[in-house]
């Protein structure tokens, strides 16, 4: 796909969930505001799917371990606001901030990172940063230095040195030397619970739902009957001050998070690592998610967040990324560094005795020492690191198929289990008695499924809207009806009718919808 042809399927995802109640702008009647979304009666209802189907497989029926036994997985809500302290131990203080350049003549501000410059590649004249737009980036070279754009090769800003910046053009500027050097610039967006508004009262809004586990470890191993090894899942909202929220709802400042902390033994972590890698694919692959759409990125040393050891990202093939992929969850492995930080900073033992640990070596006749020195230890960390929204866009992206041969001229192919309306139910037209048998039947299905009743318009009008929802089925009550008690049923995907008589309905409604 060309990036134009992207970019205009990326445009037109964004306009039908608008025009259809997935997605909207946040705060649309003033304008909006940068990096914000509100989830429309269609988008809480897909949402609602996914998240339902991840604390599912998660807390409810978790996955077999490698031992053939379910893995053990408790649920927690915590609060957004924490004691500030948290970020201090968790680094986020420290260490949650992106490289950022000021243009002094624009006041464009960029993450240094995601800037490139085009340098000449003798050295001689000006530089030209950009930040999407490289064919712009060229028509300024042009414009500037009547010089061939192929004399110049494309770098990152960040490996410039700091003289070099003077004769940068900036993204949007028109002459050389207004970035300012890189400065970090805090992804935390903060706020002060109480009356007094200063620095000793400033708490943050959490960026990751992550902590709020860590500060419940000790009260969930007292409270509960868990043992290492275990995991505690959350799903909830988190907040980042995204310096450039962009691609829709695929990094905005406010967005949703499926996380869970998989708490196992040092020894263990690196097996519960590669677990929980092969978990995670095969549960965004039960999304329906074609695989050859998703695959596996593993961190460079360089690039591994402060308290890692090892991460693999799972990707996801984005119409704005293709050919190249975006990311789509994080599974990390954080050692001990949040466990051993949270102790430190609250004075708080956070260290685990494993008493089965104890017993299993002194049957394996391990030395006094042995056994001292590993049935206690600070239990390490498995965590895949997920976003709810952004599995909205995906279920959104991988289900937009246009098709010329229907009148909405494009259908969302959901997998049944996730489409926000299962079933449309229609009177054929609104008089002779069917919109009385269709209502009624809407009211024996609606306690099962999310059914919709709509007698107005004409019948493809309905059919196109069903289409553009994702709707698996139209169950339409029509003359025939009354004299044979059936209704025809109509497949989103094939556009197919079949008569279904009104008995065997449930049934066949079953077997297509998996209930
Ligand atoms: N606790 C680890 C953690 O938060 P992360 O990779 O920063 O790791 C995990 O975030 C997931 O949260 C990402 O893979 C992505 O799906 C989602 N996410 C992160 N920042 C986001 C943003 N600004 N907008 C939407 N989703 C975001």
């Amino acid at each position: 796909m060309s990036e134009t042809q992207s970019t205009s399927v990326m445009d037109q995802i964004v306009s039908l969930c608008k025009r259809r109640g997935f997605i909207y702008p946040a705060s649309e009647i003033y304008g909006g505001i940068r990096g914000f979304w509100d989830y429309g009666p269609l988008g809480i209802l897909l949402k609602n799917n996914i998240r339902d189907w991840w604390w599912r497989n998660m807390v409810e029926c978790p996955p077999l371990g490698p031992d053939g036994h379910p893995v053990d997985i408790v649920g927690l809500d915590s609060a957004i606001i924490q004691n500030p302290k948290t970020w201090e131990a968790s680094g986020h203080v420290a260490g949650f901030n992106d490289p950022m350049v000021d243009c002094k003549a624009t006041q464009g501000r960029y993450r240094a990172d995601h800037v490139k410059v085009l340098i000449p590649k003798d050295g001689v004249g000006s530089s030209f940063a950009f930040v999407d737009d490289k064919e712009a980036a060229e028509k300024k070279i042009k414009r500037d230095a009547h010089r061939n754009p192929v004399d110049y090769q494309e770098v990152v800003l960040t490996s410039l040195p700091a003289e070099a910046y003077e004769k940068i053009v900036g993204p949007d500027a028109k002459v050389a030397g207004t970035l300012t050097q890189p400065r970090p610039f805090s992804l935390m967006l903060d706020t002060y619970p109480g009356p007094i508004r200063d620095e000793a009262n400033k708490a943050y809004l959490r960026p990751e739902t992550a902590q709020g586990i860590f500060l419940n470890f000790k009260n969930i191993i007292d409270t509960t009957r868990v043992k290492v090894p275990f995991g505690v899942a959350q799903i909830g909202k988190s907040f980042r001050n995204e310096v450039t929220p962009r691609n829709y709802i695929f990094r905005s400042r406010e967005f949703e998070q499926m996380e869970m902390e998989f708490f196992c033994a040092p020894d263990e972590a690196l097996k519960w690592y590669q677990f929980w890698r092969s978990e995670r694919m095969r549960w965004w692959e039960s999304l329906g998610v074609a695989a050859s759409h998703l695959r596996f990125r593993d961190h460079a040393a360089e690039e591994l967040s402060h308290y890692s050891k090892a991460t693999v990202d799972i990707e996801y093939l984005y119409p704005f990324t293709a050919p190249d992929f975006g990311e789509l969850e994080g599974i990390a492995h954080r050692g001990d560094f949040d466990l051993t930080q949270h102790s430190k900073h609250s004075g708080q033992k956070l260290d685990y005795f494993d008493q089965e640990l104890q017993l299993a070596l002194k049957e394996k006749g391990a030395s006094a020492e042995e056994i001292k020195a590993k049935s206690r230890y600070m239990p390490n960390v498995i965590e895949p690191a997920s976003g709810l929204t952004r599995a909205v866009l995906v279920l959104l992206c991988e289900a937009y198929t246009p098709d010329e041969t229907r009148p909405s001229k494009v259908f969302l192919k959901f997998k049944p289990q996730f489409a926000p309306v299962k079933l449309g139910i229609f009177p054929l037209v609104n008089k002779d008695g069917m919109p009385e048998t269709a209502e009624k039947l809407y009211l024996d299905l609606r306690g099962k499924y999310t059914c919709e009743y709509d007698p107005k318009q004409t019948i493809g009008k309905r059919y196109a809207r069903m289409d553009e929802i994702g709707t698996p089925y139209c169950i339409t009550v029509d003359g025939q009806t009354a004299q044979d008690q059936t209704v025809t049923v109509r497949d989103r995907d094939t556009q197919g009718q079949v008569r279904v008589g009104l008995d065997k309905l449930q049934g066949y409604l079953a077997a297509g919808l998996g209930k």
